[in-house]
Order: C-alpha cells, then sequence, then structure tokens
C-alpha cells in the first residue's frame, strides 16, 4: 500500500530534474531506494542496518551539516526505483541517491543521476556495466567478473575439468557465466552446460537434475543475495553432493545471512567473495560485533558491507567539499579515496569510479557452532576484470 501511494504522488511531480539538487539546504539528504519487501527483502535489510550503525557510531552531522536519510522501498522492480527516485530528486531535493538491490534498478536511475547531477551509489548491485552508465555513479560493493575470474582460476588448479554453469536469468547472472566461463575455459576447463534459471521464484530442482546427469565435478553458480538457501536445498535434496558434485561460484550463494540456516551438508564448499563475517581483521570483529547487538538474530553479510562503506564515502567526500553538495564536486572528492573497510582495504578507481578491493578464497567451516566462510586465500586490490576487457 506504501509503495502504491508513492507511485502515484511521483508520476505527477515527474518535471525538469535539472538543477533541483543546486538548492541550497542546511540538511544533507540521502534517498536511499532498497528492496524492504519481495524477494531481494534481506538485501535491503542488511544495507538499511548498515547505513544505521554508520550513523549511530558516526553521528548525524558532517562537515558541519545534517545528514538525513530517506529509505524507500523499491521492492526490487526497477519502474519503482526509478518513479522513486524521480520523487526523491524532485520533492525531497535529495543530493544523493543510494543503494539498488540489483541492478536493473541502479539502470533504471543511472539517466536521473545523470540529468540531476546527483551521485547514485550502488552498494549492492554487481553487473560491471552499471558505472557506464552514468558519471555520477560510484559503486561500493562489487562486481561479478572480480569474483567468477579468481574462482575459474582455483577450480583449473585445483582438479575441477567439467562443469556445468546454472545463473539467474538476469544481468548479474549473464555477467557470471561469461567472465567464469571466459577464463575457464581458456585454461583447459570444459563447460558442459550453461543453464539460466527464471530470476522471481526458482524452482532450482528440473535444471539441478539435468546438471547431475551431465555428470560435471561442479556446479557454478550464481543466484542473488536471498536465493542461496533454496538452491543449496535442491542440491543436496537431488543428491548432487553424494553424487560428489561440488558447488563453486562467487560467495553470493553462501551468503552470511543465510549460511547457518543450509546444513552442515555445506561444509566445504568454496567460493570467492569480497566479505566473510569471518574475515579476522580487528575493524570486522568490531563491525560484526556491533552489527548483531544493534540487530538480534541477524548476521552481517556482504550487502551490509556495500552499505556500510557507501556512507563512509559520503561522509568523507562531505569532508573533502566543506559540506557543499555539487555533485562534480562530490564525484571529483569521491575518485581515488582510500579505507578501511570491515571486507579489508578498499578504493575507488579514480579512473571507472568503480570499487577495488581484495578477493578472498574461501571455505565453509563450522566454527563455534556456526557455519562460516573461513577465508584461505587473499588476492589483493582487484579491479573489474570485467572492465578491462572492453
Ligand atoms: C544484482 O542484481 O546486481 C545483484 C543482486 C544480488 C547479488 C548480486 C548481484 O547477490
Amino acid at each position: 500500500m506504501f509503495r502504491n501511494i508513492m507511485i502515484t504522488t511521483v508520476a505527477a511531480a515527474a518535471v525538469s530534474l535539472a538543477g533541483a539538487s543546486a538548492q541550497a539546504q542546511s540538511t544533507v539528504k540521502i534517498g536511499a531506494l532498497l528492496p524492504m519487501t519481495g524477494q531481494q527483502q534481506s538485501t535491503g535489510v542488511q544495507i538499511a542496518a548498515a547505513i544505521r550503525l554508520f550513523m549511530a557510531q558516526n553521528g548525524d552531522t558532517v562537515a558541519g551539516r545534517k545528514v538525513d536519510v530517506v529509505i524507500k522501498d523499491d521492492g526490487a522492480v526497477p519502474d519503482n526505483s526509478k518513479r522513486l527516485a524521480q520523487e526523491l530528486i524532485v520533492n525531497d531535493k535529495v543530493n544523493f541517491l543510494v543503494g539498488f538491490g540489483v541492478t536493473p534498478a541502479a539502470l533504471a536511475v543511472a539517466p536521473l543521476s545523470t540529468e540531476a547531477k546527483i551521485p547514485q551509489i550502488v552498494m549492492a548491485a554487481g553487473t560491471s556495466i552499471i558505472t557506464e552508465r552514468s558519471p555520477y555513479i560510484v559503486r561500493t560493493s562489487f562486481t561479478l567478473p572480480q569474483s567468477t575470474v579468481i574462482m575459474a582460476e582455483w577450480a583449473l588448479k585445483n582438479g575441477i575439468k567439467k562443469v556445468v554453469s546454472m545463473v539467474s536469468d538476469y544481468a548479474p547472472g549473464i555477467d557470471s557465466e561469461g567472465s567464469f566461463k571466459d577464463t575457464f575455459a581458456k585454461g583447459g576447463g570444459q563447460i558442459l552446460e550453461s543453464i539460466r534459471v527464471p530470476l522471481a521464484n526458482p524452482d532450482f530442482a528440473p535444471f539441478l537434475q539435468r546438471a547431475r546427469d551431465a555428470k560435471p565435478d561442479a556446479v557454478f553458480v550464481f543466484v542473488p543475495s536471498g536465493q542461496g538457501g533454496t538452491f543449496v536445498k535442491q542440491f543436496i535434496e537431488r543428491g548432487l553432493d553424494k553424487a560428489g558434485i561440488k558447488i563453486i561460484g562467487p560467495g553470493d550463494v553462501t551468503d552470511d545471512d543465510l549460511l547457518n540456516g543450509m546444513g552442515d551438508q555445506v561444509i566445504g564448499t568454496v567460493t570467492a567473495h569480497m566479505y566473510s563475517a569471518a574475515h579476522p581483521s580487528a575493524m570486522n570483529k568490531a563491525y560484526v560485533a556491533a552489527f548483531k547487538k544493534a540487530n538480534p538474530n541477524l548476521r552481517p553479510n556482504f550487502m551490509s558491507v556495500g552499505g556500510y562503506d557507501g556512507m563512509h564515502l559520503i561522509y568523507e567526500a562531505l569532508k573533502k567539499t566543506g559540506g557543499k553538495t555539487d555533485g562534480d564536486q562530490l564525484i571529483a572528492a569521491m575518485k581515488g579515496m582510500a579505507w578501511e573497510s570491515p571486507r579489508g582495504p578498499i578504493s575507488i578507481d579514480p579512473e571507472t569510479r568503480d570499487i577495488i578491493q581484495n578477493i578472498y578464497m574461501r571455505k565453509v567451516e563450522k566454527v563455534d557452532g556456526e557455519l562460516y566462510n573461513v577465508e584461505f586465500e587473499t588476492f589483493p586490490n582487484v579491479k573489474d576484470p570485467g572492465k578491462a576487457k572492453k
């Protein structure tokens, strides 16, 4: 109901966006578009919690200006993201648009951030192309190729020769499939089948049966955050683990948010990713403890750090501009910025405005009665390989 009300008011307000952000305001306004309901809800919940935690720890004033965050639920539906972004720009006169739980939401808003000259901070979505769609986009999440290329190299070195690829049938899935396949095939690996599974309400079972019949060493999987539990359950129900088939992929499938519910059969699963709740730095230990204290029963996952670091980026950029909210000045301030995240050291590539970060190889293990992705190898300062190719 809440969303329907938003949509009708936005339609009437869709006038010229140019200059809307330039007005002098005492409060810095951040509009967050997040899936707080629907299939991607866990992403919205994690990022909203991380934004709140950052502000609780760092205050709601920066460079002499009060910071106000408005969260709007787009349900991960790109038409909603676009309408809500228009309303946030025109009516609320926001200085930043942040969030974006899925790639289509980030892409739908890109032309608006360009027109209004408002920084668009992508805290979740992971398709390589996103940062190329607006000069005002800066990403604090990840790209899928950052993890999949490293995953492919690891598989080649660890006796995995034949793989069935299984990805969600939309942009980040296609990105994952392509980047994994390129590296794996070049290194002599064989892709037996490339299967694409519908994004909405997926039933993996028939596809898993097909995968099992192909007798691969491993299934390479990309599912978006929130779907890993269903995938693993059906993988086990279909007996693929007992047939000796491994799960490999970017770490979205063994998401820290859901991992504890997947059961001990998932122990030993190897993935490549940018964040684990078990990352052994002092900063991450403090982050996990503070996050859990503020959100009982919720363990921070890789989406949460995209939100936390996105807020850091905004605060530091405002410090650099002396509290000015001119979009071009803010983007210039963000380029090349480097800091320590709970995931490890990160920076913003000044050329592409995309994140540069460590990618870790991890294996699911039981530690103190809980399942964790335990890191065992680090690939430092990985740029998006998806862009290097173009
Ligand atoms: C995306 O839509 O870009 C996306 C969503 C969830 C993920 C990864 C990528 O876990």
